[in-house]
């Protein structure tokens, strides 16, 4: 992994702010966090940098809709990162934001660079854009007419640009890939990078947008009237994060890891290597493409409201819980789908059972047979066959890390979990226990099993700090472990008549009322359209008490307009005679506009809020359906004034 022994450099990808943090976010972000912890373990010098991506037309958007500057909104959004990175215990040196001048000015620069270079040219240019996506498409990329990644609506669009001279790379940029083949991981992506760059030419990338129709970005050092493209403005985050925040003692760049998702594979390795070839600057170590959680079986979606919270589920679970089984559940580079069940059902057979009642047993053990101390007699020296499995896996861990096969390394890791239950089976101390003849032999059991859970805590530090920190504490050592280092964690052998720290369980069984409740949380939305498809059939009765929860109000329909690339979705301002508010009702082909304004409607007033294609919906708009599935919205007799509560 690392290319130079002694730093390491790790990125996550800068997570739009428009978002609240979710699994696909946590995922890239523990991922990088094991590097990072295992690295410093190591002894290397370690930079981790994560961040915001905060320019773009779909921040100054999100912003407008709020009644906010888009920095104001970018301020506001930040926080739910920062705070979701501390709940998961998340150890990133830095925190890049690209609206920090530190950032600004490393951009401005390496443009100024490459227009000194006669790298970057103005031109016409004539194109499909993807607002939602923010980029530009020729008509062959389009499929069936659309976006080729999103699948929404384009526009025609025709403007002056600036534009990066990206096609002089393309044989350098295969040359680059080929000969190094740990740059694109895993190889299917390698091999899929590879057959696009093959199969055409690469065109040249537009990096400006123009102020008049995007203010929001950094300006362009040669042209004042253009900012700079979002994408361009991002990718640089690698490189001048590392200027401005971390320590000045060590060059940073280049990163030996980029962590991104499979969706963000394009930009990077052709946009970020073409740049950085450019600019004649290294290239960063290894690219490497997760793969994508569904949810019990679906796309994870806001309109189906099964967004998996990292926050609740290490709330409920614990936070070492839930990143030991992001990476023991499927290998990283696979897609995979996160459902609850095999979520419960690995942590009470591999942390509660296998682990957890190892340390248990041997805990309990070493209070009843030798007064809570490890056991002091001189035959008590680690067992030959388990010290030889424990001592091999640090060296197979690195390796496996090395190419970010964090599964591989939990395999390895549980084989000395096995040994040691198995360990204990067949040596039956309760039976030793019972005559004084075996007391030694007792001894030497309980020892070996403590030294294989140092062994473990140190091997699953990256994994599950807090609850490894908490082991070593048990296991009655002062200093941290940390702060200790893998090489003496692992070299520190108890030393014998050691007093071990009061032991408390590990990872509690998750009994089924728990999961039940859990379960309910994440269908919670599922369930609901579900009873209002029961309820049409005359079934899914519910009480007055239910009902009473929602809150039905009138309304006037002020304002109404289409959502850009929904041929559906209508976005309408109402006023609720005490406030004004934007709803987005799925009515478009039922109603146009006009035919809405001045309409007295009828909303569920106290909806949580939602976004609905970016747009933030406050309330829900009722209308009935017809046989053919037209709407037909409700509305109140006259007199009725807007904000008029219904019961
Ligand atoms: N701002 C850009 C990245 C710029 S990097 C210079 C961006 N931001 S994002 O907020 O959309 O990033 C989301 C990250 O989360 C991506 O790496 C994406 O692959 C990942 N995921 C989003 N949904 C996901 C899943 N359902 N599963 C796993 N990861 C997913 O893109």
């Amino acid at each position: 992994m690392p290319r130079n022994p002694e730093k390491f450099y790790v990125t996550t990808p800068i997570y739009y702010v428009n978002d609240i943090p979710h699994i696909g976010h946590a995922y890239t972000t523990i991922a990088a966090d094991i590097l990072a912890r295992y690295n410093r373990f190591s002894g290397r010098k370690v930079f981790f940098l994560t961040g915001t991506d905060e320019h773009g037309q779909k921040v100054q958007k999100a912003a407008e809709q709020r009644s906010l500057s888009p920095k104001e909104h970018a301020d506001k959004m930040v926080v739910n990162f920062k705070e979701m990175w501390q709940m998961l215990n998340i150890s990133n040196n830095a925190f890049i934001r690209t609206t920090d001048e530190g950032h600004k000015a490393r951009v401005r620069e390496l443009l100024s660079s490459l227009w000194e270079k006669g790298l970057i040219e103005k031109r016409s240019y004539a194109g499909w854009y993807c607002v939602p996506d923010e980029r530009f498409w020729t008509e062959k990329d389009l499929v069936n007419g659309k976006c080729p990644d999103c699948g929404r609506d384009v526009e025609q669009i025709e403007e002056q640009n600036y534009f990066f001279l990206m096609s002089r790379y393309h044989d350098a940029l295969i040359n680059h890939i080929e000969k190094n083949p740990s740059y694109v991981q895993p190889e299917t992506r390698r091999n899929e990078v590879l057959g696009f760059l093959k199969s055409q030419p690469l065109g040249d990338l537009c990096i400006s947008r123009p102020k008049k129709r995007l203010p929001w970005g950094i300006p362009l050092p040669f042209d004042e009237e253009f900012v700079t493209y979002v994408w361009f403005d991002a990718l640089v985050n690698y490189y001048s994060g590392p200027q401005y925040l971390a320590p000045a003692d060590t060059a940073w760049w280049p990163a030996d890891v980029h962590i991104i998702g499979k969706d963000i594979l394009t930009t990077h390795a052709v946009y970020w290597s073409t740049m950085l070839m450019a600019l004649e600057l290294p290239l960063p170590g290894t690219i490497f493409a997760h793969g994508w959680w569904t949810i019990e079986g679906k796309k994870m979606s806001k309109s189906l409201g099964n967004v998996v919270d990292p926050a609740a589920m290490a709330d409920k679970y614990g936070v070492d819980a839930f990143r030991y089984f992001l990476f023991r559940e499927i290998p990283f580079g696979h897609d995979g789908d996160f459902s609850e069940d095999a979520f419960i059902t690995r942590i009470n057979t591999e942390l509660a059972n296998d682990l957890g009642n190892l340390t248990t047993r041997t805990f309990t053990m070493a209070v009843k047979y030798f007064a809570g101390a490890v056991p002091g007699n001189p035959e008590a020296a680690i067992e030959p066959e388990l010290l030889d499995i424990a001592s091999a896996i640090p060296d197979r861990i690195e390796q496996h890390l090395r190419l970010l096969q964090f599964q591989k390394a939990l395999d390895e890791i549980w084989k000395l979990v096995a040994y040691t239950n198995k360990y204990i089976e067949s040596n039956a101390p309760w039976a030793l226990a019972k005559s004084p003849e075996t007391s030694g032999r007792l001894a030497q059991v309980i020892y070996s099993c403590l030294e294989a859970l140092r062994y473990l805590a140190a091997c699953l530090y990256p994994f599950m700090p807090s609850s490894m920190e908490a082991l070593w504490k048990q296991l009655g050592f002062d200093e941290e472990l940390g702060q200790t280092g893998l090489a003496s964690a692992i070299k520190n052998t108890l030393p014998a008549g050691r007093k071990l720290g009061g032991f408390k369980a590990l990872f509690p069984r998750i009994e089924k009322e728990k999961k039940k409740e859990i379960k309910s949380q994440i269908r919670r939305k599922e369930v609901e359209e579900k009873t209002e498809g029961n309820a049409a059939g005359g079934g899914g009765l519910i009480g007055i008490e239910d009902f009473a929860k929602v809150k039905l109000r009138t309304a006037k329909v002020l304002a109404a307009e289409p959502v850009k690339g929904s041929n559906k979705l209508l976005r309408l301002e109402v006023d609720l005679g005490d406030e004004k508010r934007q709803i987005v009702a799925g009515i478009g082909k039922s109603y146009s506009p006009e035919e809405l304004i001045g309409k007295a409607v009828v909303i569920v007033a106290n909806l949580k809020p939602a976004k609905l294609m970016g747009v933030e919906s406050n309330g829900m708009l009722l209308a009935a359906t017809d046989a053919e599935g037209m709407l037909s919205v409700l509305t109140t007799a006259t007199g009725i004034k807007p904000g008029a509560s219904i019961k």
